[in-house]
C-alpha cells in the first residue's frame, strides 16, 4: 500500500482529494494542516474513521514536524496543497503568503529529499506534485494561452509567492535529480469552498439578494474548472505522471466575469437580474484574463475535465444552502 502525506488537506481541494483517495482504496492518506481560518476539520468527517487516514494538526514550515512525520511513516508521494491562498488577503497582508507558501513549501520539499535520498539515488517511486496555480503565468490579453513552457510573470502577492514555491521545487528537480512534478491549476470552484472564493460569495450574495457590482464591461475572464475533476487530473499524475514535468490543469471553459455574475443570479434568483447587477465605471488596470493550454495533460495522460459550469455550480449551489448555518 502506497502511503501519501497531503499537505493543507482540510481545504477545499486537499479535502476533496483525500476523501476520493479514501474512497478508492489501496493508499493510506496523512495529511498535515495548520487549521487556519481557510481549514475546516469538518471535511474530512468520513475520514476520521478511516483507518488509513492520519490527521497532524502542524505548520509546512515546522521542521521538526515535518521530519517526524517522515520518520513515522514511509511516504511515497507528497502532494503539496497547503497554502494561503486568497488573493485579496496577499495584498493586505503579503509576509505571510511568502512565509507559507515559500518558505514552507520548500520546508516540506527539504524534508522529502532528505528523507528519499539514498546513495542509490532517490527511493523508486516517490514522487513530490506541488499544486500550483495558472497565475504564476501572469495575465493574457483578449487571445491565447499560457502553455507550460510560458515564462512566469507573477502580477500579485499571492502568485509570487506559488511563483517561488515552483522555482524551488524546479530547483531541487535540476540540482538534486529530485523526482518532482508541478500542476499549475485555473480557477476551481465546488462544494466546501471558502465563501470567501469568488463562486460561493456570488452565490450567497444572491441567496441573500445583495445586489453585486460589475466594473466596465466585465471582460475580465478566468478558467472555471470543478474540483472533482482537477482531483481526477491530480490523481493521473499520481498514478502516471512524469518526474520533472510541469501540467497544466484547466477546463477550457473560460468565462467572462459578467456572464458569471449574470449565469450565477439568473440560477439562485432567476428573474432577478437586472434587480441584483449595478453597473459602475471600468477599474482602471483590472481587465485581466487566465487561460492555460491543456493539450499536454490530454495528449500524455488521457485527462480532460468532463463537469460542465451549469452542472457544477448546481452541485455547489446544493451544498452551499444545505450547509451556509456553519461555514
Ligand atoms: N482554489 C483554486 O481556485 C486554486 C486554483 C489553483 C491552485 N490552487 C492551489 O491549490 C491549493 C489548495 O487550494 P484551496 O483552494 O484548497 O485552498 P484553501 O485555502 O481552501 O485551503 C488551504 C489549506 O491549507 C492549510 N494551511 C494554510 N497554511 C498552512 C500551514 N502553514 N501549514 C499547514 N497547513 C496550512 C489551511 O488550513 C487550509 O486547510 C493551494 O496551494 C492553491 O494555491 C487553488
Amino acid at each position: 500500500m502506497k502511503t501519501c502525506l497531503i499537505t493543507g488537506g482540510c481545504g477545499f481541494i486537499g479535502s476533496t482529494l483525500i476523501n476520493r483517495l479514501l474512497g478508492r482504496g489501496g493508499i493510506k492518506v496523512i495529511n498535515l494542516d495548520l487549521l487556519t481560518y481557510a481549514g475546516d476539520i469538518d471535511n474530512l468527517g468520513e475520514a476520521e474513521s478511516d483507518p488509513n487516514y492520519v490527521f497532524a494538526q502542524a505548520d509546512i514550515v515546522d521542521t521538526e514536524t515535518v521530519e517526524s512525520i517522515f520518520e513515522n511513516y514511509d511516504i511515497d508521494a507528497v502532494i503539496n496543497f497547503a497554502a494561503e491562498t486568497h488573493l485579496d488577503r496577499s495584498v493586505k497582508n503579503p509576509v505571510i503568503f511568502g512565509r507559507t507558501n515559500s518558505i514552507g513549501a520548500l520546508n516540506v520539499l527539504n524534508v522529502a529529499k532528505r528523507a528519499w535520498e539514498g546513495k542509490g539515488g532517490f527511493k523508486k517511486g516517490a514522487v513530490f506534485i506541488q499544486i500550483s496555480t495558472d497565475e504564476v503565468y501572469g495575465a493574457l490579453g483578449p487571445t491565447g494561452l499560457f502553455l507550460e513552457g510560458s515564462s512566469i510573470d507573477p502580477r500579485s502577492p499571492y502568485s509570487a509567492s506559488k511563483a517561488s514555491a515552483d522555482v524551488f521545487v524546479q530547483a531541487y528537480g535540476s540540482t538534486y535529480r529530485m523526482p518532482v512534478v508541478i500542476a499549475r491549476c485555473s480557477s476551481c470552484y465546488g462544494p466546501k469552498q471558502h465563501r470567501e472564493k469568488l463562486v460561493p460569495s456570488l452565490a450567497l450574495s444572491a441567496l441573500d439578494r445583495k445586489p453585486v457590482q460589475v466594473y466596465g464591461e466585465g471582460l475580465q475572464s478566468r478558467d472555471w474548472i470543478y474540483v472533482d475533476d482537477l482531483c481526477e487530473a491530480i490523481e493521473a499524475i499520481m498514478d502516471s505522471g512524469k518526474a520533472n514535468e510541469i501540467y497544466n490543469i484547466g477546463a477550457n471553459a473560460e468565462i467572462s466575469y459578467k456572464d458569471l455574475v449574470y449565469f450565477i443570479i439568473g440560477r439562485v434568483r432567476p428573474g432577478e437580474e437586472n434587480d441584483l447587477v449595478l453597473h459602475s465605471p471600468e477599474r482602471r488596470g483590472y481587465w485581466r484574463r487566465f487561460a492555460v493550454d491543456t493539450s499536454k495533460i490530454t495528449k500524455e495522460l488521457g485527462w480532460t475535465a468532463k463537469t460542465p459550469f451549469s452542472d457544477g455550480f448546481d452541485r455547489t449551489l446544493e451544498w452551499l444552502e444545505r450547509s451556509r448555518h456553519r461555514i
